[in-house]
């Protein structure tokens, strides 16, 4: 068994250290953020992903979280789980990368494995740093992180693949030696390819969800119901069913900055991207649709009230970062209308200025005049819309993730929008149909 060093106590930190020393490694999870540390040393988790506090609390013997670097560093496998978010310009901005560089102290014996999310080219510019610096017994290895957050231990423990990119073949079989008690194939290749992996796999997911939005905004011009559209496409082996969930847009702290970051790198190397351009714009235009629904019902927003139920990027978290909610309240303001919001978990407080949260959906939903699903949380999904019914101005809903049903908001009186769902493809649905819940 290994002894780990993570850098960072982040949503991949926490959930890499947990599930390593799950699988019988010793680890110290260290990071600059001494409440985070405080936090989990007190068995609190400074995120929210279900399932993480058990695999933490299981293995507290072998599982440590310090701000000390020394503790960090005084491994054989050092992983480097810090933010890379993007600059002002979209590039990626590795200064936590080239701190936990510099951290490393000379005559260190150890391998570098980078988890975090970075630019095709990375690997090259550390190895060079790394030996410059003498470190020339620090290996370096790319081991993408593909977690999804909301289901991130699972993910880790059933991954589809583990991707491991090396210099060093004997670095190589080190790393996949760890990840020895999972079901998981493991694909050597080199560092560059290994980079590449994990860019391409989320442009493309990205893709996928604005391919569908795009079918979804002309099936509601021909009258089409995309929820039937996306099952048929999906029924295709060849194109299978997952990321074909139309709705307002994807954001989180992923998609959206990988995106930008092959946009750019292929910018910078001489290429034009020209599909991530669209796959960007449709994404942006799609968040802003529901102003357009909104306003095709109430007419000028000013002064109509506006509640938005769900804030997190998506369910099952409560990571506010790049959430579509963010850009559809700012616009909405910008129309004149008061915003009220709700979230189960997520703490939007101090990120939405002017917006009202309520302390439950009922609250945000009191005197509104429209309600928009933007997340699709069950609780949500699932809520007493005859009881919001009844404390609404005007009976109003936008289902921006095609989550409720239909026909029973309609018998509830509710006026019912959705995506990519025209009203006359609606009319012929049959009574029974489910919605579904995918989550991105
Ligand atoms: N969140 C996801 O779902 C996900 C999935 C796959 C890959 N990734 C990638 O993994 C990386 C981390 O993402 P995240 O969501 O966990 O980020 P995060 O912001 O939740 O966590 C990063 C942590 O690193 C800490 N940190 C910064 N500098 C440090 C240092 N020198 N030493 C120790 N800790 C330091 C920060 O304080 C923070 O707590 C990113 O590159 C991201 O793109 C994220």
């Amino acid at each position: 068994m290994a002894r780990i060093g993570i850098f960072g106590a982040g949503y991949v930190g926490i959930v890499s250290g947990a599930c390593l020393a799950e699988l019988g490694h010793t680890v110290v999870v260290r990071d600059v953020v001494q409440e985070r540390i405080e936090r989990l040393n007190a068995g609190e988790l400074p995120i929210y992903e279900p399932g993480l506090d058990e695999v933490v609390e299981r293995n507290r013997d072998r599982l440590r979280f310090t701000t000390g670097v020394a503790a960090a560093v005084d491994n054989d496998l050092l992983f480097v789980c810090v933010g890379t978010p993007p600059t002002h310009s979209g590039d990626a901005d590795l200064a936590a990368v080239w701190t936990v560089i510099e951290e490393i102290p000379p005559g260190t014996r150890a391998i570098l494995v980078m988890k975090s999310t970075v630019p095709v080219g990375t690997g090259e510019k550390v190895r060079a740093a790394l030996d410059a610096r003498g470190l020339v017994d620090v290996g370096y290895v790319s081991c993408p992180e593909f977690l999804a957050e909301g289901t991130a231990v699972r993910d880790f423990l059933s991954s589809d693949r583990i991707v491991v990119g090396a210099y060093d073949e004997a670095d190589g079989d080190a790393v996949e030696a760890l990840h020895a008690g999972l079901d998981a194939p493991v694909l050597r290749t080199d560092v560059p390819s290994a980079e590449m992996i994990k860019l391409a796999a989320n442009a493309y997911l990205g893709t996928r969800i604005s391919f569908i939005n795009e079918i979804a905004n002309v099936c509601e011009l021909v009258g089409a119901d995309v929820q039937q559209v996306a099952r048929g496409m999906g029924l295709d082996r060849r194109i299978g069913e997952h990321y074909l969930r139309p709705g307002i847009g994807f954001g989180g702290s992923c998609f959206p900055k990988d995106i930008s970051f092959l946009k750019l790198l292929a910018g910078n190397s001489g290429y034009h991207f020209q599909l991530l351009n669209a796959v960007i714009e449709v994404n942006e235009l799609q968040k802003r649709r529901v102003v357009t629904k909104l306003q095709k019902h109430l007419g000028s927003l000013r002064g109509k009230r506006v509640a938005l139920l769900g804030l997190a990027f998506k369910p099952n978290t409560d990571d506010l970062r790049e959430a579509p909610s963010i850009v559809l309240a700012a616009r909405l303001l910008a129309e004149g209308a008061e915003v009220s919001a709700w979230d189960p978990v997520a703490d939007a407080s101090g990120l939405l200025k002017g917006v009202r949260l309520g302390a439950s959906a009922l609250e945000a939903l009191a005197g509104a005049d429209a309600a928009v699903v933007v997340t699709e949380w069950p609780q949500i999904a699932e809520l007493d819309w005859a009881g919001a019914k009844s404390v609404m101005r005007t009976s109003l809903v936008i289902d921006g993730r095609n989550v409720l049903d239909p026909h029973e908001l309609k018998r509830l009186g509710f006026a019912y929008d959705a995506v990519g769902r025209a009203e006359s493809a609606l009319s012929l649905l049959p009574e029974t149909q489910e919605p579904e819940r995918e989550q991105h």
